[in-house]
């Protein structure tokens, strides 16, 4: 029997990736890690929403969750802490689980070390005294990390946590079905779901993403996926004791390697911004 060519490419690339799950999930909690994914033999995944709080959109966006009985995760921008401070409040109130997004939202790349320090703490301090939570979650501007970055968030006492499926409801105005259609065929077992409730440009409507949200978890819990925090989903608390499964440790070519073949299982969208941006997973958003 003759086996075509791309049989035997695409046995070889799930082989690959196999290993390379099996491999990262013995790297846990190391300094430098990106989180992006939970267990993939859990029918677990976990919502998470960028750029708030941001009225009113993350209050309508806490209704439907709240109908639905479902927590999810929320990185803050300081800046918007500052404008919407009650908000801020009801998300820890609901539930939620809430991490640092930075104070203005730079890309992080491009700023110095200081800067970098500085940005993670301002974001860190209004997120505290408003909420009163300590969180150890933090997720870069643009998703953008290099090792700088990564230290000097772990420094802090943060573990990095990226995504695994982008609705890519942040760029250019999208219909609701349109976001919710991008967003499901990639959702599988353990994915970190990028969506927005913010914006840090005044004024951004995220209506789309909150007419699209109803929708997206109808097909997940059709399909009997479970939604929980990032913490439930890495078994994060507040230290590093356990974790999930990491994006990279350091930026050599073997680990990008495998890092490529996950993405592209993940995402085949992806692996186009992966080589837009090194170690940047959504120069859009
Ligand atoms: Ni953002």
């Amino acid at each position: 029997m003759k086996i075509p060519i791309f049989a035997l490419y695409a046995i070889a690339i799930t082989f690959m990736a196999n290993q390379a799950l099996a491999d990262l999930s013995r790297i846990e909690n190391k300094e430098g890690v990106v989180y992006y994914h939970g267990d993939p033999s859990k029918k677990r995944v976990a919502l998470t929403f960028d750029d708030g709080p941001y009225e009113p959109y993350t209050s309508e966006i806490l209704e439907i969750l709240k109908s639905n009985d479902i927590k999810a995760t929320f990185f803050l921008i300081g800046d918007n802490v500052k404008d919407f401070p009650e908000c801020a409040k009801r998300i820890v109130r609901y539930g939620h689980a809430i991490g640092n997004h930075t104070f203005y939202h730079p890309d992080l790349r491009f700023i110095s070390v200081l800067g970098i320090r500085r940005e993670i703490n301002r974001g860190e301090d209004i997120i505290f005294k408003t909420t009163g939570v300590k969180t150890s979650l933090f997720r870069p501007p643009y998703t953008c990390v290099n090792e700088r970055i990564n230290r000097q968030a772990n420094n802090s006492g943060y573990t990095v946590i990226g995504w695994s499926v982008s609705s890519k409801d942040g760029g250019k105005k999208i219909k609701p079905e349109k976001i919710a259609e991008i967003t499901l065929p990639y959702v599988k077992n353990g994915s970190i779901i990028l969506l927005h409730d913010g914006d840090r440009i005044k004024g951004s409507s995220r209506l789309e993403t909150v007419k699209a949200l109803p929708l997206i978890i109808k097909s997940l819990k059709e399909q009997g996926y479970h939604f929980v925090t990032i913490p439930q989903l890495l078994r994060i608390q507040g230290t590093f004791d356990e974790g999930g499964f990491l994006l990279w440790r350091n930026p050599i070519f073997y680990d990008k390697l495998k890092i490529d073949i996950l993405h592209f299982l993940c995402n085949p969208s992806l692996l186009a911004y992966k080589y837009l941006a090194d170690f940047c997973l959504s120069p859009v958003f």
